[in-house]
């Protein structure tokens, strides 16, 4: 996608509902689960779960790792980890419907529910974590990703997967980087990748280390 101001009119309705603040969106998500990796991954040539698990693997070179897969929607990151070798991967959304066909998919030790606009009740747990597709334009706002980060032990990795067009709309890099100053929490890159192909749409993969200790 060129550098032009985004138009939420111009793509798929699949999509352009999710960008809008004012969704239901776990309703949404629910309602989605079934069909939601043909649209996308047939349909709309969404690719984030490929070239985010590829930058996981680049970084968390371990695969004996505890990985947390936050909003793992339908598993299509996880089946991306299990087969780049990892072997403990575990999986949370606040979508019971999406966790419902992760489920099936059969590549998460451990799956839960839990809303990331909330901190988590047993914060850092894992080694390292990915989370694609969770912060775009509307809930949870980038100020929430604190609640992700959480999920890692002091000194782990967070590959987080963030939409390029919301991005640069609403000025996420310097929202991050407030975050980080507040937060204790170091931006180690911030990379381009191809997101939904189909729709001519791209990410922002983040590598981030936290340095957060436990009270
Ligand atoms: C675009 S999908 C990405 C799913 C998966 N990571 C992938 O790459 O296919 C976004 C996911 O975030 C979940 N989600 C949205 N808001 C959430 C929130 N506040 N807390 C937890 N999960 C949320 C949705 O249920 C959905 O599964």
């Amino acid at each position: 996608m060129n550098a032009s101001k985004f138009d939420i009119d111009k793509i798929d309705h699949r999509l352009s509902s999710l960008y809008s603040t004012h969704l239901d969106k776990k309703a949404k998500y629910n309602q989605w689960a079934d069909s939601y990796d043909s649209d996308l991954v047939n349909d709309l040539d969404y690719v984030a779960h490929l070239t985010s698990s590829k930058a996981f693997s680049a970084i968390v070179t371990d695969k004996k790792s505890r990985v947390l897969d936050v909003a793992c929607g339908t598993g299509l990151v996880g089946i991306e980890l299990q087969k780049l070798g990892y072997q403990h991967i575990d999986g949370t959304d606040f979508s019971s419907e999406m966790i419902r066909v992760s489920r099936d998919k059969d590549v998460y030790g451990n799956l839960f529910q839990h809303d990331f606009t909330t901190p988590l009740n047993q914060p850092f747990q894992y080694d390292a974590l990915i989370c694609v597709g969770l912060f775009a334009f509307s809930v949870p706002p980038i100020t929430n990703m604190i609640y992700v980060i959480n999920a890692v032990k002091p000194g782990g990795i967070c590959i987080i997967t963030v939409n390029s067009a919301a991005w640069r709309e609403l000025n996420l890099e310097s929202a991050v980087n407030a975050q980080a100053q507040e937060h204790n929490f170091t931006i180690q890159s911030i990379t381009q990748a191809d997101y939904i192909r189909g729709e001519g749409i791209d990410c922002r993969i983040l590598v981030i280390r936290s340095d957060q200790q436990p009270e």
